[in-house]
C-alpha cells in the first residue's frame, strides 16, 4: 500500500485528495495536514481521511504531496528534512518553487517531483505538467501522473519550460475568465438581461472548449467552419485582428512567463 500524505489541503490539496479517492483509492491510503483544527475535522467529515502533523504525515506516508502556499514553504521543509530519505517522494504543488531548491534543504538522494496545476482541479479538469528533479525517476514520474490523472490530464515537461507552463496553462483560466467577462459585457451593451448573457456566453466557452478537446480538430478549422462568406463572424474577426488581440494575447503571455522567470529567481 502507498500511503500519500497531503501537506496543506486547501483549495489545490482538497481537490486532490477528493480526486484519489474518486479515482480508486481508500481513505485509510490518505493522509492530510492542516493548520487550522476546524478545517482539519470538517475535511475529516466529509472524506474520512485523517487530519495529521507534518512530522506523523513525513513517518507514515511514501509520498508527501506539498500543496501549502508557496510563501509557507520553509517551515514545511524544515519538518521534513530530518525524516524524509530516498525511499520518500516528494510531489511540489508549489508554483515557481524549483526542485532544486527541495534537493538543498532536504537530505541526499530524496527523489523531487515538481507539478504545476491549475485551478480547475476543483472539478476534476485540471491541467498538471510535471518535471522531475535529479533523483526522481521514471517510476516516480509514472505514480504521480496516475495520482494527477484523477483530477483533470497531465503533461511532462523539462523543468525548463515550467515558467511557459505557468504563462500557458497556470494562468490560463484566468485569461477565458476575462474573456468571457468581456463577452457578457458585450452582451449588456447589445441590450440583453445579464443573467441571459452569461448564459449565453458560458455555455458557448463549455460548449466550444468540447468540441476543441473531442472533435481533435485544429482551433482554425473550427472557427473557419463558423466564419461564413461576408457574414457576421468575418466581422467581428476583423475587428479582433484590427485591435490586436492575438499580438495582445502573445505579449501578455510572454509577460506572464517573465514574471514567472523572475519570481523563481528568488528560490536561487
Ligand atoms: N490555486 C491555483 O490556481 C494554483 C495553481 C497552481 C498551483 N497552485 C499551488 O498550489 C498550492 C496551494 O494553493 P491553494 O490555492 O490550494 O492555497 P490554499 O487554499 O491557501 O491552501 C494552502 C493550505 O495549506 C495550509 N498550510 C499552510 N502551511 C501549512 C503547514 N505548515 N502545515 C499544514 N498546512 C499548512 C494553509 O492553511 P492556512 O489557511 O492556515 O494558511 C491552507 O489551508 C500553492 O503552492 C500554489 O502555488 C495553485
Amino acid at each position: 500500500m502507498t500511503v500519500i500524505a497531503v501537506l496543506g489541503a486547501g483549495k489545490i490539496g482538497e481537490a486532490l485528495l477528493a480526486g484519489l479517492l474518486q479515482g480508486g483509492r481508500s481513505a485509510e491510503e490518505l493522509l492530510f495536514t492542516e493548520r487550522h483544527p476546524e478545517r482539519s475535522a470538517e475535511l475529516t467529515a466529509r472524506y474520512g481521511v485523517a487530519g495529521v502533523e507534518v512530522t506523523e504525515a513525513a513517518k507514515r506516508a511514501d509520498v508527501l504531496v506539498v500543496a501549502v502556499k508557496p510563501q509557507d514553504i520553509e517551515p514545511v521543509l524544515a519538518e521534513l528534512a530530518p525524516l524524509v530519505g530516498p525511499n520518500s517522494l516528494v510531489v511540489s504543488l508549489c508554483a515557481g518553487l524549483p526542485t532544486s531548491l527541495y534537493e538543498r534543504r532536504l537530505p541526499d538522494g530524496v527523489p523531487v517531483v515538481r507539478v504545476m496545476p491549475n485551478t480547475p482541479m476543483v472539478v476534476g479538469e485540471a491541467m498538471s505538467a510535471v518535471s522531475p528533479g535529479k533523483h526522481a525517476t521514471a517510476d516516480h514520474v509514472a505514480l504521480v501522473t496516475e495520482m494527477l490523472a484523477t483530477v483533470g490530464q497531465v503533461v511532462e515537461v523539462p523543468e525548463a519550460q515550467q515558467d511557459a507552463v505557468t504563462a500557458l496553462s497556470g494562468s490560463g483560466p484566468a485569461y477565458f475568465f476575462y474573456l468571457v467577462e468581456a463577452m457578457i459585457d458585450a452582451g449588456i451593451l447589445l441590450g440583453l438581461p445579464r443573467a441571459v448573457a452569461e448564459k449565453l456566453i458560458i455555455q458557448s466557452a463549455v460548449g466550444a472548449a468540447k468540441m476543441l478537446a473531442e472533435t481533435n480538430e485544429h482551433p482554425v478549422i473550427l472557427r473557419e467552419a463558423v466564419t461564413s462568406p461576408a457574414g457576421t463572424t468575418i466581422n467581428a474577426i476583423r475587428e479582433l485582428e484590427k485591435h490586436g488581440v492575438r499580438a495582445a494575447l502573445l505579449a501578455a503571455i510572454e509577460a506572464a512567463r517573465d514574471r514567472s522567470v523572475e519570481l523563481g529567481k528568488a528560490h536561487e
